[in-house]
């Protein structure tokens, strides 16, 4: 992989999620540039335009600008956007034969310009293209990853925020396996104040006693649905979930989150895309971690794992 720059993102895709991500970055002056690649080119110059505009009250100054493939180049990470508003009450699984279609073509416009940095995918069903986007770039296993569970796990800590009054960075632990509705919380694993969760439930369980991790589950894995049927789609979760990945990997910062990356024999699972703790560094997604499951839980596991599967057979 080329010698990083740590300073240049492109964001494929210019609507409501693209440029929220853009913001992110922007915001958070994350970089040095961001540039916007969209088909609709006035409606990427209008975002750009717009986030530029805040300029005199970042923390620092970041280059917005609109894009073309050729800025892959020397792109340190490129972030793949691109997909429709979904329709009302559909999963994430049906918007396949859509994103597809674009996905393929915008991922060999990508690797046309030499690009060599980290496409992370967020496209839905994020799992199924990040393996597509795997398979077609020709990328190294390291530097192709999708959104993953990481903004369930987010949801997960939020959720058991709200339901306990607590701080949602008290809890420990991860949602896993598809970014859809086969996801599962491995709750052998979860921790709250360092104590495992199910145990800090029944050491205070006067204040606790509503708190149900079935419910807590339920919750999480429908709160993506929830927002999309409220207002037509997310944008500040998943965005806020792509700017924390991109500075663990532009700042090297090493951080374990559970992002889509390939099994290769962890989990016992090869060939497939899911949503598993893995340690974030410079170059991508590296060591898997290999959670202790219970047998109930690597069955959750193994059915996510064929889900996704069964919807990557055929696409190449
Ligand atoms: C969500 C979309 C990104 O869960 O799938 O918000």
């Amino acid at each position: 992989m080329a010698t990083m720059n740590r300073n240049k993102v492109v964001v494929v895709g210019a609507g409501t999620v693209g440029s929220t991500v853009a913001f992110g970055l922007v915001s958070h002056g994350l970089c040095n540039e961001v540039a916007l690649i969209d088909p609709m080119a006035e409606r990427a110059l209008g975002e750009s335009h717009d986030l530029d505009d805040g300029s005199e009250f970042f923390e620092r100054h970041v280059n917005v600008h609109v894009g073309d493939y050729a800025d892959c180049a020397n792109a340190d990470i490129v972030v793949v956007t691109a997909g429709r508003r979904p329709p009302q009450g559909s999963n994430r699984l049906q918007e396949l034969g859509f994103t597809v279609g674009i996905v393929g073509q915008i991922v060999d416009d990508i690797m046309a310009s030499g690009f060599d940095g980290v496409l992370i995918m967020v496209s839905n069903p994020v799992d199924v293209m990040a393996w597509y986007a795997w398979k077609r770039s020709g990328l190294p296993r390291s530097q192709v990853l999708g959104t993953g569970t990481a903004l369930d796990t987010s949801r997960l800590k939020t959720i058991i925020g709200e339901e306990t009054g607590l701080d949602p960075r008290n809890v420990g632990g991860f949602v896993m396996g598809e970014h859809g509705d086969s996801q599962f919380v491995p709750w052998s694993t979860v921790s709250l104040g360092g104590k495992p969760f199910a145990r800090f439930l029944s050491d205070n369980r006067d204040r606790f006693s509503s708190v149900s991790t079935d419910e807590l589950e339920r919750k999480t894995r429908d709160r993506g649905n929830e927002i999309k049927d409220a207002k037509g789609g997310t944008n500040y979760g998943i965005a806020s979930t792509v700017a924390g990945i991109v500075q663990t990997i532009l700042w090297d910062e090493r951080r374990i989150v559970p992002v889509s990356t390939l099994l290769d024999g962890e989990y016992g699972e090869h060939d497939v895309f899911l949503g598993v703790p893995t340690e974030l560094r410079a170059n991508g997604a590296n060591e898997i971690v290999e959670l202790e499951l219970t047998p109930y839980e690597q069955e959750k596991l193994h059915r996510s794992a064929e889900i996704v599967r069964s919807y990557c057979t055929g696409l190449l």
